[in-house]
């Protein structure tokens, strides 16, 4: 879907990318992971056309895209930044409206739209589309910036940081509607980050970036267990390894299942089906437990998950 071939892009002396090569998939969330200046950003904004790549092919559904229309192009890519870039003095609505009143879109299905992609982003429609920007929290602010990327129903979406300003509590739910928007809608991502730790969540595959260069593009797991430098090595943090890695898996994966749901259990010493690994294992140190109950949302019990099995599948 997108394809980067040796692509550089020069700012006078400086360049700040340096012939990559990237593939993402139809359907793929890939992260661009590393620290700030590595060449993200205008890795990202070359993709869209709002910066000009210097040299290499940069190819869209097998296009070329310095051949496709800007217009149709740019119609094509859900656009989402840090800080949102909202208009200050157009409500919610109007600012998700953007792009679909580019379009032509008649007012009715306008607004049917603006509804549903506050509903789907966690904002009562009644209670929001009137609002302005300043009026929302930076939380809520970010929701909006991600429903007006979405709203053309755009075949890619790109991501520069968009929930890097906020607080960790407020991030992880961000980064919990984006999985679940992800799971339904299975757009062509590619999200720019400088957090290991939300890149390794996110991504169907990470690209970490240093100095221009792409040092290793592979699926989180890869990442964690065969980093191909040690600057990747010290980017997942060698000690924090495990951890990460039981992050990654979730505890339904892993459990032995009873043949039967059985009775309910106290939440305080058992670890919910969809909770990760990691999670699991906190329980178990706190608890002081070698076998934790698997309960569903109701908290019956679904199976157990041992130490010997949490063991072997971090291993
Ligand atoms: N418009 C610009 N003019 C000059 N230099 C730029 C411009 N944009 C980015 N750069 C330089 O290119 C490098 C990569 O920047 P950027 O892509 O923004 O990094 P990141 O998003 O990873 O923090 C940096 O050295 C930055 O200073
Ligand atoms: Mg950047």
């Amino acid at each position: 879907m997108i394809e980067l071939t040796n692509v550089s892009r020069r700012f006078g002396e400086v360049t700040a990318v340096d012939r990559i090569s990237l593939t993402v998939e139809t359907g793929e969330t890939c992260v661009l992971v590393g620290s700030s200046g590595c060449g993200k950003s205008t890795t990202l904004r070359m993709i869209n056309r709002l910066l000009p790549h210097s040299a290499g092919d940069i190819r869209v559904d097998g296009q070329d895209i310095r051949e496709v229309d800007l217009q149709q192009l740019r119609l094509n890519m859900g656009y989402a930044i840090q800080g949102t870039g909202l208009f200050p003095h157009w409500t919610v609505a109007r600012n998700i409206a953007l792009v679909p009143q580019l379009q032509g879109w008649e007012r009715a299905r306008i607004e049917a739209r603006v509804t549903e992609l506050l509903d789907m982003l966690g904002l009562s429609p009644a209670e929001y589309a009137d609002k302005y920007p300043a009026q929302l929290s930076g939380g809520q602010a970010q929701r909006v910036g991600v429903a007006r990327a979405l709203a053309a129903d755009p075949n890619i979406l790109l991501m520069d940081e968009p929930f890097g300003a906020l607080d960790a509590i407020t991030r992880e739910n961000l980064q919990n509607e984006m999985l679940r928007i992800q799971r339904r809608l299975r757009k062509t991502t590619v999200f720019v980050t400088h957090d290991i730790d939300e890149a390794l969540r996110l991504a169907d595959r990470i690209a970490v970036m240093d100095q221009g260069r792409i040092l290793q593009h592979d699926t989180p797991d890869a990442i964690l267990r065969q980093p191909a430098s040690a600057f990747v090595e010290s980017l997942v943090g060698s000690q924090d390894r495990g951890l990460k890695l039981a992050a990654l898996q979730s505890v339904a994966e892993v459990m032995q299942r009873h043949p039967q749901p059985r009775q309910a259990v106290p939440e305080k010493v058992s670890v919910g089906a969809q909770d990760s690994l990691r999670q699991a294992l906190s329980v178990m140190l706190w608890q002081q437990l070698s076998e934790l109950p698997v309960v569903d949302d109701q908290g019956l019990e679904l199976g157990v998950l041992t130490r010997e099995r949490l063991w072997r599948e971090t291993a």
